[in-house]
Protein backbone atom coordinates (compact mmCIF):
# COMPACT_ATOMS: atom_id res chain seq x y z
CA UNK A 1 0.00 0.00 0.00
CA UNK A 2 2.95 2.08 0.14
CA UNK A 3 2.77 2.91 -3.55
CA UNK A 4 -0.88 4.26 -3.50
CA UNK A 5 0.01 6.68 -0.64
CA UNK A 6 2.72 7.98 -1.77
CA UNK A 7 0.94 9.25 -5.26
CA UNK A 8 -1.50 10.35 -2.61
CA UNK A 9 0.97 12.74 -1.83
CA UNK A 10 2.35 13.59 -4.57
CA UNK A 11 -1.38 14.71 -5.83
CA UNK A 12 -2.23 16.45 -2.86
CA UNK A 13 1.47 18.28 -3.81
CA UNK A 14 0.23 18.96 -6.79
CA UNK A 15 -3.09 20.71 -6.41
CA UNK A 16 -1.79 22.56 -3.24
CA UNK A 17 0.69 24.09 -6.12
CA UNK A 18 -2.05 24.35 -8.58
CA UNK A 19 -4.26 26.10 -5.77
CA UNK A 20 -1.46 28.62 -5.29
CA UNK A 21 -0.61 29.49 -8.69
CA UNK A 22 -4.25 30.33 -9.08
CA UNK A 23 -3.77 32.69 -6.08
CA UNK A 24 -0.74 34.42 -6.94
CA UNK A 25 -2.55 35.32 -9.98
CA UNK A 26 -4.40 37.17 -8.56
CA UNK A 27 -2.24 38.56 -5.74
CA UNK A 28 0.07 39.43 -8.64
CA UNK A 29 -1.20 42.59 -8.92
CA UNK A 30 -0.82 43.92 -5.86
CA UNK A 31 -3.97 44.48 -3.19
CA UNK A 32 -6.86 42.93 -4.54
CA UNK A 33 -8.99 44.17 -1.86
CA UNK A 34 -12.05 46.68 -3.36
CA UNK A 35 -11.95 49.99 -2.42
CA UNK A 36 -15.28 51.39 -1.73
CA UNK A 37 -17.27 53.83 -3.71
CA UNK A 38 -19.14 56.71 -2.59
CA UNK A 39 -22.35 56.44 -5.33
CA UNK A 40 -25.03 58.87 -2.84
CA UNK A 41 -24.96 61.42 -5.17
CA UNK A 42 -26.42 59.52 -8.09
CA UNK A 43 -29.98 58.69 -8.64
CA UNK A 44 -30.96 54.98 -7.40
CA UNK A 45 -31.47 52.48 -10.35
CA UNK A 46 -32.75 49.52 -8.56
CA UNK A 47 -31.41 45.80 -7.26
CA UNK A 48 -31.60 44.10 -10.63
CA UNK A 49 -29.07 44.45 -12.87
CA UNK A 50 -29.09 46.76 -15.77
CA UNK A 51 -27.78 46.05 -19.30
CA UNK A 52 -27.76 49.51 -20.48
CA UNK A 53 -25.62 52.24 -18.75
CA UNK A 54 -28.47 54.73 -17.21
CA UNK A 55 -25.73 57.16 -16.36
CA UNK A 56 -23.83 57.80 -20.09
CA UNK A 57 -23.06 61.10 -20.51
CA UNK A 58 -24.10 62.19 -16.67
CA UNK A 59 -20.96 64.12 -15.34
CA UNK A 60 -21.48 63.79 -11.65
CA UNK A 61 -21.05 60.00 -12.61
CA UNK A 62 -18.12 60.32 -14.94
CA UNK A 63 -16.57 62.10 -11.79
CA UNK A 64 -16.97 59.35 -9.62
CA UNK A 65 -15.95 56.91 -12.24
CA UNK A 66 -12.83 58.40 -12.76
CA UNK A 67 -11.74 57.71 -9.21
CA UNK A 68 -13.59 54.49 -8.61
CA UNK A 69 -11.49 52.92 -11.90
CA UNK A 70 -8.21 54.61 -10.13
CA UNK A 71 -8.93 52.52 -6.83
CA UNK A 72 -9.97 49.47 -8.41
CA UNK A 73 -9.11 48.80 -11.80
CA UNK A 74 -6.07 50.20 -12.88
CA UNK A 75 -3.60 48.56 -11.54
CA UNK A 76 -4.83 45.81 -13.70
CA UNK A 77 -6.14 47.80 -16.63
CA UNK A 78 -3.41 50.66 -16.36
CA UNK A 79 -3.91 54.10 -15.08
CA UNK A 80 -6.29 56.47 -17.17
CA UNK A 81 -6.99 53.03 -18.55
CA UNK A 82 -4.56 53.22 -20.78
CA UNK A 83 -3.40 49.46 -20.46
CA UNK A 84 0.45 48.52 -19.69
CA UNK A 85 -0.27 44.84 -20.99
CA UNK A 86 -1.67 43.14 -18.29
CA UNK A 87 -5.25 43.44 -18.78
CA UNK A 88 -6.95 44.72 -21.90
CA UNK A 89 -6.98 48.32 -22.80
CA UNK A 90 -10.51 49.58 -22.04
CA UNK A 91 -10.32 52.87 -24.30
CA UNK A 92 -11.03 50.02 -27.19
CA UNK A 93 -14.29 49.14 -25.31
CA UNK A 94 -17.34 49.64 -27.76
CA UNK A 95 -19.23 52.76 -27.27
CA UNK A 96 -23.01 52.20 -26.88
CA UNK A 97 -25.43 49.22 -26.13
CA UNK A 98 -23.11 46.36 -26.99
CA UNK A 99 -20.14 47.88 -25.40
CA UNK A 100 -22.14 48.45 -22.21
CA UNK A 101 -23.49 44.80 -22.34
CA UNK A 102 -20.13 43.08 -22.63
CA UNK A 103 -18.36 46.24 -19.78
CA UNK A 104 -21.33 45.06 -17.44
CA UNK A 105 -21.01 41.04 -17.68
CA UNK A 106 -17.08 41.47 -17.17
CA UNK A 107 -17.74 43.94 -14.02
CA UNK A 108 -20.18 41.67 -12.51
CA UNK A 109 -18.41 38.43 -13.37
CA UNK A 110 -15.05 38.62 -13.81
CA UNK A 111 -13.50 36.09 -15.59
CA UNK A 112 -12.34 32.92 -15.19
CA UNK A 113 -11.36 30.63 -17.33
CA UNK A 114 -9.56 27.29 -17.11
CA UNK A 115 -9.86 27.96 -13.37
CA UNK A 116 -7.84 30.16 -13.35
CA UNK A 117 -8.88 33.95 -11.79
CA UNK A 118 -8.02 36.52 -14.77
CA UNK A 119 -10.66 39.37 -13.06
CA UNK A 120 -11.86 39.03 -9.75
CA UNK A 121 -16.00 39.45 -9.76
CA UNK A 122 -16.43 42.58 -8.62
CA UNK A 123 -20.35 43.54 -9.00
CA UNK A 124 -21.59 42.33 -5.43
CA UNK A 125 -18.78 44.28 -3.42
CA UNK A 126 -18.52 47.66 -5.49
CA UNK A 127 -21.86 47.63 -6.77
CA UNK A 128 -24.12 48.01 -9.98
CA UNK A 129 -23.85 52.30 -9.73
CA UNK A 130 -20.19 51.92 -9.30
CA UNK A 131 -20.09 50.00 -12.12
CA UNK A 132 -22.14 52.10 -15.01
CA UNK A 133 -20.50 55.35 -13.15
CA UNK A 134 -17.00 53.64 -14.32
CA UNK A 135 -18.35 52.62 -17.71
CA UNK A 136 -19.54 56.39 -18.18
CA UNK A 137 -16.04 57.35 -17.55
CA UNK A 138 -14.79 55.33 -19.38
CA UNK A 139 -16.47 55.95 -22.89
CA UNK A 140 -14.63 59.65 -22.17
CA UNK A 141 -11.61 57.60 -22.84
CA UNK A 142 -13.02 55.72 -25.43
CA UNK A 143 -10.79 55.31 -28.76
CA UNK A 144 -11.31 53.97 -32.19
C1 LIG B 1 -6.72 41.59 -10.96
C2 LIG B 1 -6.67 42.33 -12.20
C3 LIG B 1 -7.93 43.02 -12.66
C4 LIG B 1 -8.70 43.95 -11.99
C5 LIG B 1 -8.51 44.48 -10.57
C6 LIG B 1 -9.73 44.34 -12.91
N1 LIG B 1 -9.61 43.65 -14.09
FE1 LIG B 1 -10.84 43.79 -15.69
N2 LIG B 1 -9.81 42.32 -16.63
C7 LIG B 1 -8.64 41.75 -16.18
C8 LIG B 1 -8.17 40.78 -17.14
C9 LIG B 1 -6.89 39.95 -17.04
C10 LIG B 1 -9.10 40.77 -18.20
C11 LIG B 1 -9.09 39.88 -19.44
C12 LIG B 1 -9.91 38.66 -19.11
C13 LIG B 1 -9.83 37.58 -20.14
O1 LIG B 1 -9.01 37.66 -21.04
O2 LIG B 1 -10.65 36.65 -20.01
C14 LIG B 1 -10.11 41.77 -17.85
C15 LIG B 1 -11.18 42.09 -18.66
C16 LIG B 1 -12.04 43.16 -18.44
C17 LIG B 1 -13.05 43.61 -19.36
C18 LIG B 1 -13.32 43.04 -20.75
C19 LIG B 1 -12.35 43.75 -21.69
C20 LIG B 1 -12.34 43.26 -23.11
O3 LIG B 1 -11.75 43.95 -23.97
O4 LIG B 1 -12.90 42.21 -23.39
C21 LIG B 1 -13.68 44.67 -18.77
C22 LIG B 1 -14.82 45.49 -19.34
C23 LIG B 1 -13.05 44.87 -17.49
N3 LIG B 1 -12.06 43.94 -17.32
C24 LIG B 1 -13.41 45.88 -16.60
C25 LIG B 1 -12.83 46.05 -15.35
C26 LIG B 1 -13.24 47.07 -14.41
C27 LIG B 1 -14.31 48.11 -14.69
C28 LIG B 1 -12.49 46.90 -13.29
C29 LIG B 1 -12.55 47.67 -12.00
C30 LIG B 1 -13.85 47.83 -11.39
C31 LIG B 1 -11.60 45.78 -13.53
N4 LIG B 1 -11.82 45.29 -14.79
C32 LIG B 1 -10.68 45.29 -12.61
C33 LIG B 1 -8.02 42.03 -14.98
C34 LIG B 1 -8.52 42.85 -13.99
Amino acid sequence: MKKPRLSLVTFAAATAIAVAAVGSSVFAHGNILPQPVNTSALPDIGEAWLQHNPYRGNAVAIKIGESAYGQNCARCHGLEAISGGIAPDLRYLELGDTGDEWFIQRYQHGSVRDGKVYMPPLGDVLGQKAGWAIRAWLDTKHEE
